[in-house]
């Protein structure tokens, strides 16, 4: 299963293919090579066969000719436009190409062209990380191998780059732990419990991560009204999971949504895609990936990720539209919909981490509404907040790492759609207008003073096809940006 990644000096060994890529009308580069395949990129060219347009394949069999059985040429582009991220895209198509021709032993030149004012490591970096992410497939539960047997074993990148294993470790470190969040993610119901989450939490202890799982008992205990709530119309039993790691007075905190299955409870959701809605966990499954890539690479920051996780589920116990419900943090909420029920997860555990560990930064990652699918669609998570450094930070992390944010407002005209007749904040608005919003205000409901951040995943997390170096179904985003964010607040 495992790929093994190598840079290498020097020309050497046989190859199964050689991975390159071209840009829009700049033959000059490949003529060397291509004088050897009979000048057969020239007469694709000619034909207006392949142009070099971004994302175009062409593959040739070399018989023989050079030390690689096949050769994909990729198409890049315009040179103007290029990025780490068409980088990591071009990567991403080339190693499905890779694994469907069963190429086992593969090479790439995709690092040699300059973009951007990057460095060779940073290009080395993001071919690994297109590469890693796009041989992802989720197929341990077919019993059928015929699948399985087709892989890329080893793909070497040559370059005489001294920080070449470096740049390579790390990105294989953080793509390790994005594959993870989609494991986890795409891991049905059943099968992914609360409890399923707690152990995958409770395994990073022999990183050193310290990890307190909050039972139901505790729980009540502690007054997680809002979070039992949702909990109390599952036969699975509810977790409020905490992970720390590092130490240090700046504590940064992550906290991620856990709906292990989201049938919408009393207000149900339609039959159409509900089988979807074991991804509902997405965020927890991110903040447990990120503990582990911060724990692997040891960063040096004192991090605390926490989860609640549950089912939302309809039965004689569920939670029900006019319930209201004392929150940890001593809000009277007005529950007007079962099915926005992410947002009363984390309503006590945003109170809770901020009064236990007053940190400097918290973050949520939540898969929190349907209108941020529709709004922004697959390719930027909502972000919203009212700390503007905070939200530049997170933009720009989110444009070195192609895992891009996009912010909507939060102003206090908004609150309005909140006001209920009976408690002090109504779960959700009359309408669904600024359905997005609304879940980030009542969130802030239950942040006092902490610089905070919503990040909505709900479009992010999830993807209908493989695209570039997504693959279909959960994608892992937020640990490679949140990574990012995090190595910038390591003091040295
Ligand atoms: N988990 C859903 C949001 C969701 C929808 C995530 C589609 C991914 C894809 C969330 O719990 C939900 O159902 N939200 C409601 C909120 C509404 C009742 C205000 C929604 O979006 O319809
Ligand atoms: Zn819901
Ligand atoms: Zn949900």
């Amino acid at each position: 299963m495992h790929m093994k990644i190598t840079a290498q000096k020097g020309d050497n060994g046989r190859y199964d293919l050689l991975v390159m890529g071209m840009f829009e009308q700049e033959v000059e580069h490949i003529k060397k090579i291509d004088e050897k395949l009979n000048g057969e990129i020239a007469a694709a060219i000619k034909k207006k066969e392949f142009t070099g347009e971004t994302g175009q394949l062409k593959s040739i069999s070399t018989l023989g000719k050079l030390p690689a059985e096949k050769i994909l040429v990729i198409g890049l582009g315009k040179k103007t436009d290029y990025t780490k991220e068409n980088i990591r895209r071009a990567a991403g198509a080339a190693i499905r190409v890779a694994l469907s021709l069963n190429a086992r032993k593969c090479t790439t030149l995709l690092h040699e062209a300059e973009c951007e004012s990057t460095t060779e490591s940073e290009r080395i970096a993001a071919v690994v990380e297109g590469s890693v992410l796009g041989l992802y497939r989720f197929n341990q539960y077919k019993t059928d191998k015929k699948e399985q047997e087709k892989q890329v074993d080893e793909l070497v990148i040559p370059t005489n780059n001294s920080e070449a294993n470096e740049a390579i470790h790390k990105a294989e470190t953080v793509c390790t732990s994005t594959l993870h969040v989609r494991d986890m993610v795409n891991t049905p119901a059943n099968i992914a419990t609360p409890r399923y989450l707690a152990d995958e939490a409770l395994k990073l202890k022999k990183l050193g991560v310290k990890v307190k799982v909050y039972e139901k008992d505790e729980l009540q205990k502690m007054g997680f009204n809002a979070f039992l709530a949702v909990a109390q119309g599952s036969a699975q039993p509810p977790v409020f999971v905490v992970m720390e790691y590092g130490s240090g007075k700046d504590v940064y905190a992550c906290i991620g949504k856990g709906i292990t299955f989201d049938s919408g409870g009393l207000n149900i959701k339609p039959t159409t895609g509900m089988e979807d809605m074991k991804m509902d966990k997405a965020g927890a499954a991110t903040v447990i990936a990120l503990m582990e890539t911060v724990a692997r690479l040891k960063l040096s920051v004192h991090l605390i990720c926490a989860f609640p996780a549950c089912e939302n589920m309809l039965s004689g116990t569920s939670y029900k539209p006019g319930d209201i419900i004392t929150s940890y943090n001593k809000k009277n909420i007005e529950m007007m919909n079962t099915d926005a029920e992410g947002r009363m997860v984390l309503s006590d555990a945003l109170s809770f981490i901020e009064k236990q560990y007053a940190p400097k930064a918290m973050i949520d990652l939540a898969t929190l509404t349907g209108a941020c699918v529709v709004a922004l669609g697959y390719w930027a998570t909502g972000l919203m907040t009212t700390d503007d450094g905070l939200f530049e930070q997170l933009r720009d992390a989110g444009k070195e790492t192609g895992e891009r944010v996009w912010r909507l407002p939060l102003w206090d005209e908004y609150k309005d759609i909140l006001r209920s007749e009976n408690a002090d904040v109504r779960s959700v608005g009359r309408s669904y207008d600024a359905g997005t919003i609304a879940g980030a205000i009542f969130l802030k409901n239950f942040v006092e003073k902490t610089p905070w951040v919503h990040l909505d995943i709900a479009g992010t997390a999830w993807m209908p096809e493989n695209k570039y170096y997504y693959t279909k179904g959960a994608t892992g985003t937020g640990v490679r940006l949140l990574v990012n964010w995090l190595e910038k607040k390591v003091k040295d």
